[in-house]
């Protein structure tokens, strides 16, 4: 199965926690990377990668000596990124994003540099979310950056309480159109 079809399926499956029907725009995927400083950012981390659309455009810019931790919780997302992602700089994890600090510690690393998110925080229960914006902060370093994206302002309040610095853009090229919020601690 093509990974947008993959997309629509799992959309109707688990509406919830795939959140979209359709893979992000490259334009959205442009806006949501034009603020890490690749150079400088040795450890990088995906959440909710879905079919890979930012995953993609990370590691053509990730240092060669980087590393990108991916969690993705869907069993066929999942196994469509181990089909498409044999990059030794890749760990696929299939777990929870809320697990973040267990994976950096297992893969002997201290702190992550940018930490990427498209997880669908608006749908998620309050708590969960909280837990992974918690956790996203708790790994991040002083200068690191959160970057997420919403198709609402419904996680603003949460975001905003988390995160010292907040800013907050729209791409209107993407189905549905999204804010980008770009934190930092
Ligand atoms: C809106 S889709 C975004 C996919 C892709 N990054 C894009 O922009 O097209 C959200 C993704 O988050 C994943 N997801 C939802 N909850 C998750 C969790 N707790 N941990 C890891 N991934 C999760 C879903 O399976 C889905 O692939």
């Amino acid at each position: 199965m093509s990974s947008k079809r993959s997309f629509i399926k799992n959309f109707w499956k688990e509406k919830k926690m795939v959140g979209s029907m359709a893979p992000s725009s490259r334009f959205l995927a442009k806006k949501m990377l034009e603020s890490i400083d690749f150079q400088h950012s040795k450890v990088i981390v995906e959440l909710g990668p879905g079919n890979g659309v930012f995953t993609r455009k990370i590691l053509e810019q990730l240092r060669p000596d980087g590393v990108l931790l991916v969690f993705e919780l869907n069993d066929e997302f999942m196994a469509l990124l181990k089909k498409e992602f044999h990059d030794p700089r890749v760990h696929l994890i299939h777990d929870s994003a809320e697990k973040i600090g267990d994976y950096l510690h297992k893969f002997g690393l201290k702190q992550a540099d940018a930490v990427i998110s498209s997880l669908p925080l608006a749908n998620f229960p309050q708590e969960l979310k909280e837990r992974i914006l918690k956790e996203s902060h708790k790994v991040m370093h002083e200068k690191a950056l959160y970057v997420q994206f919403q198709y609402s302002l419904n996680a603003k309040s949460h975001i905003k309480s988390t995160f010292k610095k907040v800013s907050i853009s729209f791409t209107p090229a993407n189905f549905p159109p999204a804010f980008v919020y770009t934190c930092r601690k």
